[in-house]
């Protein structure tokens, strides 16, 4: 497992980390598997929000970690807030409300980063910046960040808060490219040109804030995995052919190739399977080619300009 700072936090992560959006209705033992296998493969690094099962991910985490002699500064633990039903809420009142209930759920006194989990087209950025202030101050959330957000977004925020954004969780895999499409097709009429994130990559490469890959195996918005997909069938022959080379999983391809980016990303991966875990971990240690990269990225449908 390769290890990288998240942003200017002082951490050290994973750059492989376990996502826990899936694990709401598995079993505390089933969980403690998981999480011991995370930790046998050198993941530190776990990743939640407050929504993930209504709570109950958060919950069978909690249970599951208690059950492992692990102490807690060795392990570091992410969640999210501001999705309501309906709307989302970055008052305040409801960073601070969230923030008591998923170190309730989680049963432990601190989180090491809090993330916006989606824009809030009403944020006050000076009132979110004060419930930072306060979390922080009552040793409650040790670093901050945003998911989904674009720079102007990020600077906007930013601009009122002491502390650095740490990290932008965003959507990306090797079927899922809008991020670099757009950046490799300036100055093109092509729709690969449309830059729907505002350059995203680089804003957060200039300002040292860790991309964080959700959604690191799906296409579209929870489509399901472009892995042994028809509708991927390209990609799936050139991820085949390179782990037979290399000796490794598809997935751990398709995984090493968002960690092959120089932006150096933290992938969020959502298995629930021990032995999936176990070879997606793998990626960290697969070393791609600047060749394989873009042969991979252009068998997933993409054309060079
Ligand atoms: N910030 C955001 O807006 C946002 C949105 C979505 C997710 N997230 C975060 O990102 C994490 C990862 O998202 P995700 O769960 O969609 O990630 P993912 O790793 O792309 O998908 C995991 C899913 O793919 C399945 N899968 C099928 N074949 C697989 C294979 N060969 N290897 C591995 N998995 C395979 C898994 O099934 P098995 O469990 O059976 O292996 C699981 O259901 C979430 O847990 C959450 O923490 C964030």
């Amino acid at each position: 497992m390769k290890y990288i700072p998240l942003g200017k936090s002082g951490l050290n992560v994973s750059n492989v980390s376990l996502g826990c959006m899936r694990i709401a209705d598995m079993e505390v033992k089933d969980v403690t598997k998981l999480i011991q296998k995370a930790l046998d493969c050198g993941i530190n690094f776990f990743d939640h929000a407050d929504i993930y099962g209504g709570g109950k991910s958060e919950i069978v985490f909690g249970k599951a970690l208690k059950e492992i002699s692990v102490p807690r500064e060795s392990i570091l633990l992410q969640s999210k807030c501001g999705i309501r039903p309906g709307f989302f809420d970055f008052s305040k009142e409801h960073i601070l409300n969230s923030v008591d209930g998923i170190l309730k759920r989680l049963d432990t006194e601190y989180i090491d980063v809090l993330l916006l989990h989606r824009p809030d087209a009403l944020m006050e950025p000076e009132e979110v910046a004060e419930a930072f202030d306060i979390l922080h101050r009552e040793g409650k959330v040790r670093n901050f960040g945003v998911s989904n957000q674009n720079p102007g977004q990020m600077q906007l925020l930013q601009k009122y808060m002491d502390k650095p954004i740490v990290a932008n969780q965003l959507q990306l895999s090797c079927a899922c490219t809008t991020m670099i499409d757009s950046g490799l097709n300036v100055n093109m009429t092509n729709s690969a040109s449309v830059d729907h994130d505002n350059s995203a990559i680089e804003y957060c490469r200039l300002n040292d804030i860790t991309i964080q890959t959700w959604s690191s195996l799906q296409y579209g918005f929870f489509e399901g995995t472009f892995l042994n997909n028809e509708k991927y069938k390209d990609l799936n022959n050139v991820l085949d052919r390179i782990a037979k080379e290399q000796g490794v999983s598809s997935a751990s391809v398709a995984i090493a190739w968002l960690l092959r980016h120089p932006a150096k990303m933290q992938a969020v991966v959502g298995t629930t399977n021990e032995n999936r875990l176990k070879e997606l971990c793998d990626s960290s240690n697969v070393e791609l080619t600047r060749e394989q990269w873009y042969e991979i990225y252009r068998s997933a449908g993409n054309v060079l300009p």
